[in-house]
């Protein structure tokens, strides 16, 4: 474990099919004054929206809804959650949702009492936030980012074209989640593939860094395999309640900051596709698929010996009688084919991004990298060789 690390994770997590009967004994620890954060009313048609109401009703709260929020969440809602936290002194943000809908809330929690421009000082310049924070609490109902146990926050600047992620420190955690894998039997096919490859590339983007042998590295291997299986048999049986309580957990695991301790990470795959994502609008999860293989193959002579390693862990791979450059090269071919075989896009092309937006993206998006550092025209270069595939 090359690097120091402190590890505080504050998050309290109810887990599995009776996780929503804590849900009112956590809210006796709260006043009566509940934003009820929300998005386009998938909990409404599923009935998770009638058992929140009746928990809040029976601990005597006052429910104020913020309804529509919508996936990649912009500032405008943003500063609307911050309106109405202020106007009816909120105790407590309710969470129910997907990532869309935490990060949100996190955004709004961490803003309201923020002086000068929040999204300035936070999201774009990085500042320390100096104020308190709203408490929020979630109730997950679809697998994939990991905001339900961690710090991040993804706005997007929709009049600027600009989509920021911050991660803040514990004291912005949810204070509690409530993951139910049974809430996510309604998550539309496309949407939970989504999630599963976001959470993979979560795995990625710790992986893909450092050359040590760190303990940090087995478990990141360990929970791509777990989730390779996990999705292998949920996308064939959907109702099947293992494979979808070990997806939610990977999910969790891949990013409440265990998965990411005591080595250097990449995220530059994320950097790339939130510009994506702010200029197309697409399925977060779907631009990671898209561009995932074309930016491996590009860093991949920088950090061969972790690719090589890839391969055979993480895809089992046979290394008899390939090169280095061969076995690594296959470990990447296998993670396309898992793409293309569970019907995600391989590309920019199949995402529906018009080619003439590369040049915009690659002007936009955060330069960083794990193996590499990325300069502008590496990024474009990436983008243009993940634009067409078969
Ligand atoms: O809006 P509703 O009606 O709820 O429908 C949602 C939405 O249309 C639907 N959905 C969710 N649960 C459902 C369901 N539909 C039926 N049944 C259910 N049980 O799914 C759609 C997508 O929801 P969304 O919350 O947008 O998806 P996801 O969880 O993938 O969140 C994506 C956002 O999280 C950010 C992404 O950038 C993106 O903005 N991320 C947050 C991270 C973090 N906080 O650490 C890290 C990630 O890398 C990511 O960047
Ligand atoms: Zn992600």
């Amino acid at each position: 474990m090359e690097k120091d690390f402190v590890f505080h994770n504050p998050t309290k997590i109810y887990f599995g099919r009776h996780a929503m009967t804590h849900l009112k004994d956590e809210l006796e620890n709260y006043g009566e004054n509940i934003l009820l954060a929300y998005g386009g009313g998938s909990i409404k048609k599923n009935g998770i929206y009638d058992e929140v109401i009746k928990a809040l009703k029976e601990t005597n709260k006052n429910i104020i809804e913020f309804s529509g929020i919508m996936p990649n969440p912009t500032l405008n809602k943003m500063l609307e959650g911050v309106e109405l936290v202020k106007k009816h002194h909120i105790d407590l943000i309710l969470a129910v949702g997907g990532g869309s809908v935490i990060d949100l809330a996190k955004g709004v929690a961490v803003s309201t009492y923020a002086s000068g421009d929040a999204f300035e000082r936070y999201w774009l310049n990085k500042e320390a936030v100096d104020n308190e924070c709203v408490p929020v609490g979630a109730i997950l109902t679809m697998a994939g980012t990991g905001s339900e146990m961690n710090g991040g926050s993804v706005i997007t600047d929709e009049d600027r074209k600009i989509k920021v992620g911050r991660v803040f420190g514990s004291y912005n955690y949810p204070k509690f989640s409530i993951l139910n894998p049974l809430f996510t039997l309604t998550v539309p096919r496309y949407q939970m593939l989504s999630g599963i490859f976001d959470a993979f590339s979560h795995l990625m983007e710790q992986y893909f860094s450092d050359t040590d042998n760190s303990v940090t590295d087995y478990l990141l291997e360990s929970l791509m395999r777990a989730l390779i299986d996990a999705a292998d048999v949920a996308i064939e049986d959907k109702d099947n309640y293992e494979a979808r309580s070990n997806i939610m957990w990977i999910s969790t695991l891949a990013l409440n900051t265990l998965t990411g301790l005591g080595k250097s990470q990449d995220w530059e795959v994320h950097a790339i596709e939130h510009q994506i994502s702010a200029y197309t609008d697409c399925a977060h999860g779907m631009g990671l698929a898209a561009i995932s293989p074309a930016y491996y193959r590009y860093i991949y002579p920088f950090g061969i010996d972790k690719f090589k390693r890839f391969a055979v862990n993480v895809f089992k791979i046979d290394a008899e009688g390939k090169s280095d450059e061969e076995l690594a090269l296959a470990g990447i071919d296998a993670l396309e084919d898992f793409i293309v075989t569970h019907a995600m896009p391989n590309s920019l092309k199949k995402l529906g991004v018009p080619r003439e937006l590369l040049s915009k993206i690659a002007d936009s998006a955060a330069l960083g990298g794990g193996y590499k550092k990325l300069t502008r025209e590496d990024v474009y270069a990436i983008l243009y060789n993940a634009y067409e595939r078969k």
